[in-house]
């Protein structure tokens, strides 16, 4: 099974990038995940949007040959970041790849809250008419993971190490594989 990973940070030490590696290793014998470049990706321009530059149509066609869709984000001023929004706006235009895709959304954070509030606007942004992907019901599903920094070890090398947030996402990567297993 093949996966791609939509990573809404650029940092260096960024936790979800951090997270995105703890997946693809912890899951390695179940899936293979490959993280996009979004960084290069130009603005958005609906100039563009039935002829992509060359970066968005590589995106494009391996999000149309993968079986899934991990959005692995920061919370930026309770919403989504900006870098993320850009990647799904080309998505949602010309050739509509995310369309009945599974996505699975997941967000780790310093603060409290773990990203739930951006994980609402992410909700509700893939399910606009260019995007409808199919998502698992947040209900037990949610993968927020809050006061991020101390449940990853240090560093551009370390990887989320807490046992009961590990524990939780293996039953929701369990039921996201159900999903696409359905779809
Ligand atoms: C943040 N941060 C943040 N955190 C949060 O929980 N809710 C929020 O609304 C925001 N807003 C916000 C805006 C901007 C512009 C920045 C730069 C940061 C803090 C954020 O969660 C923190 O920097 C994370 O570590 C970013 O994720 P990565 O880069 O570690 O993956």
């Amino acid at each position: 099974m093949k996966l791609i990973a939509l990573v809404g940070s650029l940092r260096k030490e960024s936790v979800n990038y951090r997270l995105a590696l703890t997946l693809k290793e912890r899951y390695q014998d179940r899936f293979e995940l490959a993280i996009a470049d979004i960084g290069s990706l130009p603005f958005f321009n609906q100039d563009e949007e039935e002829d992509p530059p060359a970066s968005v149509q590589t995106l494009k066609n391996s999000i149309s040959t993968a079986d899934g869709v991990l959005i692995l984000t920061p919370e930026f001023n309770w919403s989504i970041p900006g870098l993320l929004k850009n990647a799904l706006d080309w998505l949602s235009r010309g050739d509509k790849v995310l369309i009945g895709k599974p996505v699975l959304v997941a967000g780790a954070s310093p603060g409290m809250y773990g990203t739930l509030r951006g994980q609402l606007h992410l909700r509700e942004i893939l399910t606009s008419p260019g995007i409808q992907a199919v998502t698992l019901p947040p209900a037990g599903n949610e993968i927020a993971i809050a006061q991020a920094p101390q449940k990853f070890g240090d560093g551009a090398q370390g990887r989320l190490t807490d046992e009961r947030t590990l524990n939780h996402i293996d039953v929701v990567v369990d039921r996201f594989l159900g999903l696409i297993g359905k779809s």
